[in-house]
């Protein structure tokens, strides 16, 4: 097995529980449960910023952290239209997707607020929109390898 081909982290921060490195997922159910794993370890106020192409997984990534917080991964849709989704779990969720939004958009958005708020996580697709990256941010990227592989970037950007 070579270091890329599981989803065990390649580097790893031992001072605390962490979930940053690079991963290769096999398929949608393994990027969801990577992602759920980081939604357990999530303790409020963080930010989310996912990144990749269309199709790249950012939604199936944003299931997985709303079911680590508790949160019926179901009811998890993209928020193409109502541009922030609020879910309810451990802690409050919010989904935002910056696609359709023109540059600079989102500054009306109020999106500093829930960024600020420290009982809720906010997920962020198409965060590469975003001009300024908020405090706290967990920054995921994903790239497609193939058909059923893609590869999960995640670093901390403080
Ligand atoms: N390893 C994998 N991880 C995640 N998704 C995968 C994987 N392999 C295949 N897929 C498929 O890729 C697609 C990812 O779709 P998803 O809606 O999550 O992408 P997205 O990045 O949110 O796209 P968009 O920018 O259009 O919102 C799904 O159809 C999923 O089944
Ligand atoms: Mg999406």
């Amino acid at each position: 097995m070579t270091a890329d081909s599981s989803s065990e982290p390649r580097t790893q921060n031992t001072e605390r529980e962490t979930y940053f490195g690079e991963f290769i997922t096999h398929s949608p159910e393994e990027t969801f449960a990577l992602a759920k794993s980081i939604g357990e370890q999530l303790k409020g106020g963080e930010t989310v910023l996912l990144s990749g192409e269309l199709g790249a997984g950012k939604t199936v990534f944003a299931k997985g952290l709303a079911a680590g917080l508790g949160i019926e991964p179901a009811e998890v849709t993209s928020p193409t239209f109502t541009l922030i989704n609020a879910h309810d779990g451990r802690l409050r969720f919010y989904h935002v997707d910056l696609y359709r939004l023109d540059d600079g958009a989102h500054r009306n958005l109020g999106l500093e607020e829930i960024f600020d708020d420290e009982k809720a996580v906010s997920v962020i697709e198409w965060a590469e929109r975003l001009s300024r990256a908020p405090a706290c941010a967990v920054a995921v990227e994903l790239t497609y390898v193939s058909d059923c592989e893609r590869r999960v970037v995640i670093v901390e950007t403080v």
